[in-house]
């Protein structure tokens, strides 16, 4: 599956539908995933409308995030072009390469996001300022 460098495609995932009984989803490293899962996260309870996460873009990690349940708002931004993208279909995920800002947003409250990583948690990683994020991918392009 060909991948833009820099910038967020959307990833479709397989899934097996047993009709009242429940639907199984599916993702493999190298395969649906462009990369070797080292760390799974997810996020619940979120209870504040106003809610904003992200903001922030990183250095190297390979992310790829997914609404399990209920739907928000995903902003991308490789520092040329912006993007949004409604979440709200748990097959449908969107892989996020290092340098992309990031922001999510609009929360529905039954919201689940899960977010597969590349590696371990490192602050390190991160750049939470955006100006910082235009400065590293001048020096980074
Ligand atoms: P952050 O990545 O900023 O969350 P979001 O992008 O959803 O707003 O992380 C929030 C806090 O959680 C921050 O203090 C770092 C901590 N954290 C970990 O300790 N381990 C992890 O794997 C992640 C993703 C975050």
């Amino acid at each position: 599956m060909p991948h833009e460098k820099n910038f967020p495609n959307l990833i479709k995932l397989k899934y097996i539908h047993d009709g009242v009984d429940g639907c199984l989803t599916v993702m493999e490293n190298h395969r649906e995933i462009p990369f070797s899962i080292k760390r799974v996260y997810y996020i619940n309870k979120l209870k504040n409308k106003h809610a904003v996460r992200g903001m922030h873009a990183h250095k190297k990690l390979k992310q790829a995030i997914f609404c399990l349940q209920g739907s928000f708002s995903l902003s991308i931004d490789n520092g040329l072009e912006e993007r949004r993208i409604k979440m709200h279909k748990s097959h449908v995920g969107v892989y996020l390469p290092p340098k992309v800002w990031h922001v999510m947003r609009r929360f529905s409250e039954d919201c689940v996001i899960m977010v597969v990583a590349s590696d371990f948690y490192r602050e390190r990683d991160y750049i939470r300022d955006y100006n910082e994020f235009k400065k590293y991918l001048k020096k980074h392009p």
